[in-house]
């Protein structure tokens, strides 16, 4: 799926590679109006795994930990069928990537079905939450994000690039970036954040205590873990072995997904003003609810 869409990106002008649906921007080579059509009908079952995080909050570690635990679930040896692996799987796992066809062809895939969306909880199948499906919410400080976003944007062809830091900040803290506003996510999701069905992580939690992120995942959805199988997945799931991997997981995409894995390293690029910005921004419009209070910020 990315290899096509950096392949059309390449011939593109940077003012094609995004288009808006309900007023927000997507990336055209990902996603499409038909698509988006084709996923409001989508059935969604009560035994389905989703994932929900913006683009950079660390879809792509939170997925291998899930896909990791759909298989002990199901008696399989973790990273021999499942895998976060575009290619492997038999639907791109990202629920708004692919053609409109794909939700017919997902009928047919067995339970449970992983999926990972950058969506909005508004713009998600309304089936979804009518099945109460469980869904984990992945949130990461904003700081952070747009650092890796901006890293991200300059290489993946499909998204549009930033010839200065500065330029993608400001895009940022509006509602340029693809998949909308960071800050208005954050707020869409929070109505939500109290559901039964709806379990909120951070990255900054995951990444501190790695072990215990895993057990409370796999309590969640159901999955009981045995010494052995916790330890498996906590270590399949780290930044080294991740990146290790990825050469088989992403292709030549693993140095652009599996960058720096960490936290702070916004401070090589924010400028005092900036870190200012954001900080008013936080702290109006995210600070004072569930979510926000729990972003270490
Ligand atoms: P950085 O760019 O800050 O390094 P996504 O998967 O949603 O695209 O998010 C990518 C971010 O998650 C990148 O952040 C990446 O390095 C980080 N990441 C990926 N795997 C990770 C892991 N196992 N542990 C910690 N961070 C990880």
């Amino acid at each position: 799926v990315l290899d096509k869409a950096v392949e059309a990106a390449n011939s593109m002008h940077r003012d094609d590679l995004v288009f808006s649906y309900k007023g927000i921007p997507y990336p055209t080579t990902l996603c499409s109006p038909e698509g988006f059509k084709a996923l409001e009908s989508f059935e969604a079952r009560s035994d389905d795994v989703i994932l929900a995080g913006y683009p950079k909050s660390g879809t792509n570690w939170l997925s291998q930990i899930l896909t990791d635990l759909i298989a002990i679930s199901q008696k399989k040896t973790p990273g021999e069928e499942s895998s976060v692996n575009a290619e492997k799987v038999d639907e791109f796992p990202y629920l708004e990537v692919g053609d409109a066809e794909k939700y017919e062809r997902m009928t047919k895939l067995p339970s449970p079905r992983f999926m990972a969306t950058h969506l909005r909880p508004e713009n998600l199948p309304k089936s979804i939450f009518k099945n109460k499906v469980k869904i984990l919410l992945l949130i990461r400080n904003p700081k952070d994000l747009a650092t890796s976003f901006y890293h991200f944007s300059n290489a993946l062809a499909a998204l549009p690039s930033y010839e200065t830091w500065d330029d993608f900040f400001t895009d940022f803290m509006t509602k340029k970036m693809c998949w909308g506003c960071y800050f208005e996510y954050l707020s869409e999701w929070n109505k939500y954040a109290d559901q039964e069905n709806i379990m909120t992580i951070t990255f900054e939690e995951a990444k501190e205590n790695p072990a215990l992120a895993v057990k409370n995942i796999a309590t969640f959805f159901g999955i009981p873990l045995t010494e052995e199988e916790h330890q498996l997945v906590v270590q399949r799931s780290s930044f080294q072995a991740m990146k290790k991997n990825s050469e088989k997981t992403h292709g030549s995409f693993g140095n652009i997904f599996f960058r720096k894995g960490g936290v702070t390293d916004w401070k090589n690029l924010f400028s005092e003003d900036q870190n200012k910005k954001m900080d008013k921004a936080f702290e109006e419009r995210i600070a004072g609810t569930k979510l926000g209070k729990k972003l270490k910020y």
